[in-house]
Formats: structure tokens, sequence, C-alpha cells
């Protein structure tokens, strides 16, 4: 290693740089309303808006009230950023100066000293305007005259000569209309779980780059296994030319593997006969598979990097670029499973369905995770990496190892994509088209490609980035008529194909060679294209992934759901807690179900609690006491973790193992949503102050590796799984006790205790015993039948040697309220700091009986307890708490709180 670094520092001593120029205009800026109202106000860039209206105290907080709707006169205007820049002669003298915007969103006109340089239309673009003859020595002005995204979706609305459905989103949305017809977040004029907020700005960095030669735009590196036990590792380097310009210099390549350093050099004396400002300079080579590790996705294995460097020098100017490479396989496997039938009938059904699954350096994986929506919706926010940090942080701790990044957000920064490969979270990328139908008239067909050009050259080298998919829901939505198409389906087919095939597919293809790419999500995947890219059916089990949601049925009963090849989708919605709506209100008289407060919030058509949480809450609490009115926060987040770990164990349990009609094989799991983009009822698991909801401490737990799990069939019959994907027991067994401890509610001791010795084998759901549920409990003393199932409950647990090797998992024999749980008290008796640095804690709490969803608040103090929400089935029990900022014993004693269901103080 010492050698290696020497070298390197030999080759910058000895090389003279003369680096081009990059400088930033970000900074203060100013802006104002187009019309004079206001004027010579302070901007930040990068930036927005609504942020830098809010600094200016011109607005409040959006995310406060019922100022989303209050404040919407903001987008209804347009808005100018100014600044002024220096440059001196020796910048000018450059053969070429670009004006780069990383990110402009969205409808902007660029000016320099009041001369037109370029104008945008796709937030997802990259904007490079040449403005070599535009600029002067000295003072240069700057002018960004962005019109409302608003008004100019609605002056588009003729371009496609019919309508693009839907126009416009429900009135609970409180949203803006014609989304679909402009290249902007599809969430900024309102979702479900979101405000509109539709924000304009100079959203990423903005820099002038001067250059005689050329310089890097692109660097794509993609390692491919190859023969001999070596890495295929081909570059793909972008730079910079006009069309018909020829381009000399030297590319020179470096990589440190862990062994030596590997460097290759390219000369280029090229042309650019392409029609894009950028010529392509391929070029591949290989490396031992020896001389690398291999990187893992989160709870496989290392997440081993390494940083490979693309140098570019032409006469004395250099450009260099570093980007860190991850050696991994990927592929998606989608193959005839054996349906196992056993009447002929059964064989019919079955038909011929395929898998679908993630293998990851030739394991088959288990995806784990959930569905990211924008980190922000304002964007420049959403690119805060502490934001970032936080959440992707949040799902790595909950061994999640894929997020699927939705397609009515944006292409995330690059920070997160960053920090996706060092956590190993594997990243299914949708491009941003969601719920609509999308035009197809030849401008905005160019317009998608330049977003595809650009998104898939900077993200596909990211060792995270899994699978692209072209749209969400919307083969689906054109399917099965979301929007009254199907009067004009072939019409709206045609546009269907030319967009996400045609124009999204073949576009991502000539850049990304052999990804993994689907038509949509949810789609039939290779079913989906033999049927020419629409399937008859795209929410069939038998292929491809699912979205799975309904608010009618139990969701605590496995008749309420599929059993699919992949859950991409499925969720139930939760309030964030208290705190947490005390940020977006002072008034607490506004948190009562079905306020204003809580109706303008509530974006869900079916109103808030009425979504499926009132009838989950009478079947489990039917609590009509003040308890309620004081917990039923509390009570809506029990609901949908408890919903949410059943839902997800069940699917696990089809790992590895189809039922008689074919289905199963399931191979993931990916909940509806990670995280939140204000305070209001949603689906998240992660609230929008980045506070877990008890959803996302049982995440932790039902997707850990290993797991052991149960759920009652309609005959009452306990089917008890156990499920391991501990990398180093592929192809071997790992020899286990499962044990089937039952307890009275009204003790600590377990009445009967039963060990199975079991034999995991990776992958593989194993069927531990079924239980014929009232019949045993009654057998070993739960009480006669057929109420023995109100006085027990199963306590699952799986042991090696001495140790716990998966989640204690308690199975109800009945629904709680029909339950015999005492009344008891839950107190904490210490908290210790068992670190120096004062962010680690241990709490020792005390309960005088059985106690259900003991919830610990640290409130003010921001961190994560090691558990939240558990069962409490011993009389004392520890867990840890994890500070995000130093604090101390006196004050965690002071603000942490514990509440349970059966709390005694509300008899
Ligand atoms: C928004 O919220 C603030 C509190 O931050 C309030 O003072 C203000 O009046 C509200 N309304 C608007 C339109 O900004
Ligand atoms: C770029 O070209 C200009 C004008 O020919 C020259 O003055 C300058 O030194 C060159 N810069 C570099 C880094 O080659
Ligand atoms: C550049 O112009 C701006 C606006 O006219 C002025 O405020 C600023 O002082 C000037 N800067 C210099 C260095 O001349
Ligand atoms: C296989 O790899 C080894 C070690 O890198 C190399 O010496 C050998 O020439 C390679 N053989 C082929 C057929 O490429
Ligand atoms: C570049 O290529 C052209 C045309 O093939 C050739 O005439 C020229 O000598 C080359 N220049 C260098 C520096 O290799
Ligand atoms: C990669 O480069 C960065 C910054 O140049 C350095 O901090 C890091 O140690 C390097 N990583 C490896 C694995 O060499
Ligand atoms: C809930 O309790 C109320 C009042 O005791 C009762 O009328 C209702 O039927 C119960 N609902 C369910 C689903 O048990
Ligand atoms: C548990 O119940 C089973 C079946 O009734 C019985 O055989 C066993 O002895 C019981 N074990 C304990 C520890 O009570």
């Amino acid at each position: 290693m010492a050698t290696i670094r020497t070298v390197l520092l030999l080759l910058e001593l000895f090389t003279v740089c003369y680096c081009l120029k990059r400088r930033s205009l970000g900074g203060e800026w100013i802006v104002r309303e187009a019309t004079g109202k206001y004027d010579n106000l302070k901007a930040t860039v990068p930036g927005g808006i609504y942020t830098d209206l809010m600094n200016n105290k011109i607005i409040g907080d959006v995310f406060y009230g019922n100022n989303d709707t209050e404040t919407r006169w903001v987008a209804q205007s347009d808005w100018i950023y100014t600044s002024q820049f220096l440059v001196d002669e020796s910048f000018l003298n450059h053969k070429s100066i670009n004006l780069v915007f990383e990110g402009l969103d969205t409808f902007a006109t660029v000016l320099i000293n009041n001369v037109e340089v370029g104008s945008s239309e796709n937030m997802f673009v990259r904007y490079i305007f040449d403005i070599k003859n535009n600029l002067e020595p000295g003072n240069n002005t700057i002018e960004v005259q962005f019109s409302s995204p608003i008004k100019t979706a609605q002056s588009l609305i003729l371009k496609q000569g019919y309508t693009v459905p839907p126009n416009c989103p429900p009135d609970n949305y409180r949203g803006e209309c014609h989304v679909n017809q402009i290249r902007k977040m599809q969430a900024s004029f309102a979702w479900d779980w979101g405000p509109a907020l539709p924000s304009m700005g100079i959203w990423k960095e903005v820099f002038l780059q001067a250059y005689n030669s050329s310089v890097i735009r692109y660097v794509m590196v993609d390692p491919k296994d190859a023969p001999n036990d070596s890495w295929l590792i081909t570059v793909s380097t972008y730079l910079s030319a006009e069309i018909g310009e020829t381009i000399q210099g030297k590319l020179s390549y470096s990589l440190e593997t862990d062994v030596s350093l590997i460097q290759q050099i390219v000369d280029v004396n090229r042309t650019n006969t392409d029609n894009e400002n950028e010529l392509l300079v391929d070029y591949s080579f290989t490396i031992p598979k020896i001389t690398v590790r291999k990187w893992w996705p989160n709870g496989y294995g290392a997440q081993k990097l390494y940083n490979f460097t693309a140098k570019w020098q032409s006469g004395s100017e250099i450009d260099s670029k570093t980007v860190k490479i991850g050696f991994r396989t990927i592929e998606l496997v989608q193959e005839p499973i054996g349906p196992n039938p056993r009447t002929f009938f059964q064989r019919k059904l079955a038909g011929s369905g395929l898998s679908f699954y993630f293998r990851v350096n030739g394991l088959p994986m288990f995806a784990k995770g959930s569905n990211e929506i924008p980190l922000d919706i304002l964007p420049e926010r959403g690119q805060n990496p502490q934001t970032v940090d936080r959440i992707l942080q949040s799902a790595y701790s909950a061994h999640m190892n894929m997020l699927r990044v939705w397609g009515g957000g944006v292409y995330e920064s690059d920070y997160f994509y960053q920090r996706a490969d060092e956590l190993g979270i594997l990243i299914w990328q949708d491009f941003m088209f969601a719920c609509a139908m999308y035009p197809t008239y030849p401008e905005y067909l160019d317009n998608v490609k330049a977003e595809v050009r650009h998104q898939v050259r900077r993200l596909n080298g990211h060792p995270s980035v899994a699978l692209w998919a072209a749209n969400n829901e919307n083969e689906l939505a054109l399917m099965t008529n979301w929007y009254g198409t199907s009067n004009d389906f072939d019409l709206y087919k045609g546009d269907y194909v030319k967009l996400y095939i045609d124009t999204v597919r073949s576009e991502l293809f000539k850049y990304a060679k052999d990804v993994i790419f689907v038509s949509s999500s949810p789609s039939n995947g290779k079913k989906t294209v033999q049927e020419n890219y629409l399937s008859s059916d795209p929410g069939n089990p038998l292929f491809g992934d699912v979205h799975y949601y309904n608010y009618l049925v139990n969701s605590l009963d496995a008749r309420a759901y599929p059993i699919p090849r992949f859950a991409s989708e499925y969720g139930y919605q939760s309030l964030p807690d208290f705190d947490t709506w005390l940020t977006a209100t002072d008034n607490a008289k506004d948190l009562y179900p079905n306020s204003s407060f809580m109706d303008h919030r509530q974006h869900h058509p079916f109103g808030l609690i009425e979504n499926n949480l009132l009838m989950m809450y009478q079947l489990n609490f039917n609590d009509t006491s003040d308890n309620f009115y004081k917990t039923y926060m509390y009570y809506t987040q029990i609901i949908q973790a408890m919903s949410i770990k059943f839902e997800t164990e069940y699917y696990r349990s089809f790992m590895g193992r189809v039922d008689s009609s074919g289905r199963g094989n399931t191979m993931g799991a990916l909940f509806w949503q990670l995280n939140d983009v204000w305070v209001a009822p949603t689906w998240a698991g992660i609230d929008y102050t980045g506070k877990w909801k008890m959803l996302q401490y049982f995440a932790k737990e039902f997707f850990a590796p290993t797991i052991i799990t149960a759920y009652l069939d309609i005959a009452r019959q306990l089917h008890i799984y156990a499920m391991t994907e501990i990398a180093s027991i592929f192809g071997s067994r790992l020899n286990v006790s499962a044990v089937i401890d039952v307890y009275k509610w009204t003790s600590f001791s377990p009445i009967n205790s039963t060990v199975l010795d079991v034999s995991l084998e990776y992958g593989k759901a194993l069927q531990i015993a079924v239980v014929d549920t009232d019949n045993y409990l009654n057998s070993i003393g739960c009480g006669s039948l057929p109420t023995a199932r109100n006085q027990c409950f199963f306590y699952l647990s799986l042991i090696s040697g001495n140790s716990v090797i998966a989640p204690h998992n308690l199975i109800l024999a009945a629904p709680l309220k029909h339950s015999n749980l005492a009344k008891t008290q839950v107190s904490i008796t210490s908290v210790i700091q068992v670190d120096d640095k004062g962010v680690k804690f241990e709490i020792t709490l005390t309960a005088d009986g059985i106690s259900l969803f003991v919830w610990l608040d640290s409130h003010r103090v921001r961190g994560q307890f090691s558990e939240n929400g558990f069962a409490q089935v011993v009389p004392t029990k520890a867990v840890t708490f994890q500070s995000e900022t130093i604090t101390s014993v006196a004050t965690l004693e002071n603000v942490i709180t514990v509440n349970h269901l059966n709390n005694r103080q509300y008899q």
C-alpha cells in the first residue's frame, strides 16, 4: 500500500497541472417577482423560491398549518434570479467557456449581460450553455427568469392534440393540474401523501467552466464478469466536443486494486461525428478477480469500493474525475417455476409462471426494503447530506438491501447514490413518470431523451443501481382504465409504447448496455415484453412484481394478501406522533381525528382514520374510552406496524417455496413508503422530522436476516415458518432450535415450551410446525374452548447454542380486544451512559405484567432505541438509546417517556 501511495504522490508532483478553470456561481443571489411585487430579495443558489421567500420572511413556514395552499401564489408567479460575477482576461482567453447548470427547476430563460444564452424545460437535465461570446472582462450579470410551472403546464395542454389524462389530481390532494405535461417532480403538484409546493429555482450547482481542449462530462465504469476469473472493466468517458470538432489528447485511467495500481492510457484523436456535443471514448481492460474484493448488498458482505480516476490531458490542460466503483454481478432471474400441482385443475390454473428475483454475485437475494419518495418536497432541501444520511442510515439499520426510488419524485443527488453504494442498498430506479398518461409529441420526446441520456450516464456506474423501470403504475393505469382511456385505448397504447419503449428504453440501452430494465412497476417482466409491453393483467402474481393495497379487509389475515413473486409496493397509513405534529401546528386543539387541520393534511380520498385504520382499530381494540383520543396516533402506528409486519413476514414465508397453484417463490418485499415530505397521515415508516415510527422499528425485526414467523389460516391452523439469508450458510445448513413458547397473558412464565430441532437452508422458508391452535391451547391449559385463544399467546424464538439468532416473535391467537390482557405498569428504572462520548445509553424497564407495544419516546432528543414498540414478556428489560447529539443521563431521565397498550393509567 505504501508504495502505491508514493507512486501516486510522485505522479502528482511531476505533472505540471494547469487545471482547467471552474468557477462556482453559487452563493448569494438576488431574486425578484417578475411584476415587481417583490424586489431585491436575498436568495441562495443552489436553492429554491419557497426557501428564499421563507428566509426573507415574505411567507411563513410552508410546512406549517395550511400554508401549503395559502402560499400557492408563489408558484403562480414568475421569479427572476440575478447575480454578478467577475472574470478576468486570462479566463476569457480560453477557447470554450460554458455555463453549466446541474439543475434548473424548471422553466427558465438564462441571460448573460442581458442577452439570452439558453433556456430550460426539464428539471432532470443538466444544461450547458456556450457563453464564450457573451462575457466581458470585469463585471458580468447573470439573470435566470423562471416562469410559473402551474401556468406553463396549463399552457401546454393543447400540444398533444387530445387529452392526456388525468387533468387534475383528486380534490383531496389540494393540488395543481396538468403536472404530466411538464418534466418536473410529479409530486410537486401534490400527491396522496404530500402537499403541492411547485418550486422554482436553481436547485443544483451552477458554475462556469473554461478550457481550450475539452472536459470530461461523464465517466461510466461498468465491471462485468469475464472468463478466466477476471473482471472486464468497460469505461465510457464522454468528453465535451462540438459537433464536427476534433479532440486530441490522452485519457489515463487509474485503479488502485488490493495489490497494485493499474494504469491504462488511451490516446484520443477523434472527430465528433455524433449529433450530441459529446464524444464517447470507450475502452475496456480486464483485471484478475483475485485482485479486488466484491461489493455486496447490506447483510451479505462488505461494500468494498475502489477509486477509479479518469484523467484527461491535452497539452498542458488537465481535467480529472474520480468515481468509486464496486465489483458485483446482478441478474434479474425470470425462469419457469415448477408449480408442484396436485391435481389436473391446479395444473391448468398454474399456467407457466416465471420467477422474478435478483441474483447478486451468484446468490439469490430476497429484496428487503421500501419505496423512497423525494427526500423533501422542496428539491433543494432533499439534497441536504444530513437528510440523505439519516434516511439511508435508517434503511441500513433496518436490514434493508433495496430501495425503490419511486417515479413521481426526482433522480436523487449524487450523494444519495454514493451513500447507497457505501451502505449496500441496491436501488430500483424508476424513470420519473407516475400514475398518469403522458404526451408524446416530438418536442416532448426530445426533452425526455435528454433526461434519460443525462441521468443514465450520471447514475448507472453506481454499484447500487440495480434496475431501471420506465414508469410507476402507468401500464396498470392504462390496462385497468384508471383515467377513462378505454374508448381510445389504441391511441394511448400507441403513446405508451412510443414513450417508454421507443424512447426511454431505447435511449437507456444506448448508454448502458446490459442493464436490467422493466417497462413499468408493477409489470409481468418477460411476459409483459411478450405481450408487447401491455399485459392484459399487469398485476398477475405469477409474473414480475406486484403493487397491492386493500383497505377493506383485515390486514392481519393472510387471506387479505396475494402471493406474488415480488411485492414492490404495499402499505398502510398511520399518523406521526404528537411532537411531530406540533412542528406543523402550535394548536394542540387541531390534533383530533377529522379536525379541519387533520383533514387538510389527509389527502387520501377515503379520509382520515376511515382509511382502513378505523376498521382495523375496531377489529383489534375497539376502545371507546377516552384512551382513544389520548393515544389514537399511537394506535394508528400500532396498526400500521402490525399490518406491514404481518404482510412482510407472510411474503418472506414464501421464499423458496410455491403453493399448489404455483404461487410463491416470493423474493421481494418493498413496503410503501420509507420517508415523508411533510407532517401528515401517510404510509411512511420515518416521519418528516426523521423520527422512526413504530413501523420502522418493526422493519428492523421483520427484515432481520433470520426470522421465525407464523400465520393462522381460516381453519385456525397456525403455520410456523423459519428462514434465513445468512450468506455464509449458502450451500450448507444452519441447525438451530425453534422454541415455541405459550404464555398466559397474566404470567411472565410460559405454560408450555416446545423445542424443535430444525435445519435451515439458505433462501428456503421452512415450515417448522402446523399447530391446531385452539385444541392445542386447550390441551396445554389455556382454558376451555372456544375461549382458550383469548387467554394465551405464542412466543417464537430461534436459538443456536446459547444465542438468540432471530427476533422473538409474539403471535396472537385472537384479536387483541378479545385477549385477556391485564392492565399493567411499565416504568423506566434506570438510565446509564455506556460510552465515553455521551451518545449511547442503556435504559432499563420494569413491568409488573406482560405489556404490549411498549413505546419509548425521547421527544426533543433525537436518536434511536435498539428496539421499540416491543412486547415485554419479562419483568425487566434493557434497551439502548443512541442519541444523535451528545446528551446526559439527567436529560434523558427527564425527557424519555414510556407508554404501552395495556397501560394501567388508562383504566
Ligand atoms: C404560515 O405560517 C406562519 C408560521 O410559521 C404564519 O405566521 C403565517 O402567517 C402563515 N401563513 C402564510 C401565508 O405564510
Ligand atoms: C488556452 O488558450 C489561451 C489562448 O490561446 C492561452 O492563452 C492559454 O494559456 C491556454 N490555456 C491552457 C491551460 O492551455
Ligand atoms: C458588479 O456589479 C454590481 C452591480 O452593478 C455591483 O454591485 C458590484 O459592486 C460590482 N462589482 C465589482 C467588483 O465591480
Ligand atoms: C488468464 O489469466 C491469467 C492471469 O491473469 C493470464 O496469465 C492468462 O493469460 C489468462 N488466459 C487467458 C486465456 O486469457
Ligand atoms: C490525428 O489524426 C489525424 C487524422 O487521422 C492525423 O492527421 C493527425 O496526425 C493525428 N494527430 C496526432 C497528434 O496524432
Ligand atoms: C479514494 O479517494 C479518496 C479521496 O481522494 C480517499 O480519501 C480514499 O481513501 C480513497 N479510497 C481508496 C479505497 O483508495
Ligand atoms: C365496538 O364497540 C362498540 C361499542 O361497545 C360496539 O357497538 C361495536 O359493535 C364494536 N365493534 C366491533 C367491530 O367489535
Ligand atoms: C407442552 O405441551 C406438550 C403437548 O401437550 C407436552 O407434551 C409437553 O410436555 C408440554 N411441555 C411443557 C414444558 O409443559
